[in-house]
């Protein structure tokens, strides 16, 4: 079996016009929409589509509040999906429709999906970066962009009751594979047909911080742009658009080295621009960070309060591929 990585996300929102001019700014391609939903298509072929929460095509699961409201998983092939779709039948109702894609609710309650689904091929030329004695770009000015056009869905975040049971399904009945543990934060998966380093970030639902509740939440979507200077274009563009600013800025993770900027976003939760990830594959060795403030940033723009003493380093390498207990 193979899940290749996001086919489609499922927004519920309140204002769907409000919603669709959001992500028309932020740089998604609007392929249609009417006054019950607006669909954005992505240059690998996945798709956004935006919904009132209360449409009868929002699955009714035990998520609350708005964002994403049903995940549609990318399958290789007829056979992997169909193997799937057999193993999660002895334990779950899981409907078919004429098109094949099979709905089903995972043990925490999220509404899933999963569709055959063929990645269109991608094209970015990431401008070479110089560095004193090091130059790769000579008499060349970096290209001049103007927008950002995210061209794919990498990752996908929700706040789960509990995220390690959850965890376990996602790795026994879906195929994901761990990539990061971070303590009381959450598990980082990788879909097992694609070398992003995470397609799934199952957090802790009850962790101390604003806007965990301990319900199952959707908390953000990460899309991917070709390079800083595209994120920072997007950004830009969203500010004089008028529509809120980031809390932190521009940020690199730690955990798995990505570039990124949260904004905060009328569909639900924040969006994230995301670009320069870690891309691995199945001999990455999994690690735990038991201080997550130490895996959450290597550096930030803004430093919220909670940075402004640096956090003291340490991780583990999981040379098991197992994520420990903690007492
Ligand atoms: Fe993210």
């Amino acid at each position: 079996m193979s899940i290749i990585g996001i086919e489609s996300l499922v927004y519920g929102v309140d204002d769907i016009a409000l919603c669709t001019q959001y992500l028309k700014d932020f740089g998604l391609a609007l392929k249609r929409s009417d006054e019950t939903e607006a669909v954005f298509e992505l240059a690998e072929g996945s798709s956004v589509y935006v919904r009132s929460i209360n449409d009868s095509r929002i699955p009714n699961s035990k998520q609350v509040g708005f964002g994403v409201r049903e995940v549609i998983w990318g399958v290789d092939t007829q056979q992997a999906l169909t193997a799937l779709v057999q193993s999660l039948s002895q334990d779950r109702e899981v409907s078919v429709d004429s098109d094949g894609t099979a709905r089903f609710f995972t043990d925490g309650g999220l509404a899933f999906g999963l569709r055959q689904f063929t990645k269109k091929p991608i094209v970015n030329a990431p401008a070479p970066t110089n560095a004193p004695g090091m130059v790769c770009r000579l008499n060349t000015p970096r290209p001049w962009r103007t927008q950002a056009i995210p061209k794919t869905i990498n990752h996908i975040v929700f706040a789960v009751p509990d995220f390690l049971q959850e965890t376990a399904f996602f790795q026994e009945r879906l195929g994901f594979k761990l990539s990061d543990y971070q303590h009381n934060v959450g598990v980082y998966l990788r879909a097992d047909g694609t070398n992003n380093h995470h397609s799934l970030l199952a957090m802790n639902a009850s962790m101390p911080t604003p806007g965990m509740d301990g319900q199952l939440r959707f908390h953000h979507a990460n899309f991917g742009v070709c390079d800083l200077d595209e994120l920072m274009i997007g950004v830009n563009n969203m500010e004089r658009a008028g529509w809120p600013k980031s809390h932190f800025g521009l940020g690199r993770h730690r955990i798995d080295s990505a570039l990124f900027c949260y904004l905060p976003c009328p569909a639900g939760g924040e969006i994230e621009y995301g670009t320069d990830a870690d891309y691995v594959d199945d001999t990455w060795v999994p690690r735990e960070w038991p201080i997550p403030l130490f895996a959450y940033s290597h550096w930030v723009q803004d430093i919220p309060p909670f940075l402004v003493e640096a956090p003291a380093w340490e991780f583990r390498y999981l040379t098991d591929g197992k994520i420990p207990k903690i007492k």
